[in-house]
């Protein structure tokens, strides 16, 4: 794992069911030279995943990724993998959260907060964001994950 993170701005959004791992991340992350933009919600108030999730997958371009939490980060990945420039996955360890970068140039970690534990969210959020893509053969695959 480099040392360095691969952006200087992350955002990030949840539900109501994120929202602890969320405020927990953007503590931790905090402390590091990188920029977390929180994007709501800003209590623990039922809301839905689908608001959350657009909110944040519009603000993704190449040099701005993004975190979403949800219960089970699988709402939030559905939707945000509707937009053009998300590439967004759902990750629940060390080596779904290398690959995930490394093979797919993912550019949204998805969490889900009732599967992954808060010390396990942070190991990987930390490993997806010093991660680079390898290009090679693997550009050639992403570039082919075009909208039908
Ligand atoms: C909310 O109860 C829950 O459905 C949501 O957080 C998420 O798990 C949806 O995929």
């Amino acid at each position: 794992m480099s040392k360095t993170f691969i952006t200087k701005k992350i955002f990030i959004s949840s539900d109501h069911a994120g929202y602890d791992l969320k405020n927990y991340l953007i503590n931790q992350i905090s402390k590091k030279k990188i920029k977390i933009t929180d994007l709501g919600p800003f209590s623990k108030n039922s809301v839905d995943y689908p608001d959350f999730a657009k909110k944040l997958s519009k603000k993704i371009t190449d040099i701005n990724f993004g975190i979403l939490v949800c219960g089970t980060g699988i709402g939030m990945s559905i939707m945000a993998n509707r937009y053009k420039k998300v590439r967004a996955s759902l990750v629940f360890n060390s080596k779904t959260a290398k690959l995930a970068r490394e093979h797919n140039n993912a550019n949204v970690l998805v969490l889900g907060s009732r599967v992954t534990n808060k010390k396990n969210a942070l190991k990987i959020t930390k490993i997806f964001f010093k991660t680079k893509f390898l290009k090679g053969r693997h550009l050639r695959r992403v570039k082919k994950l075009k909208n039908v």
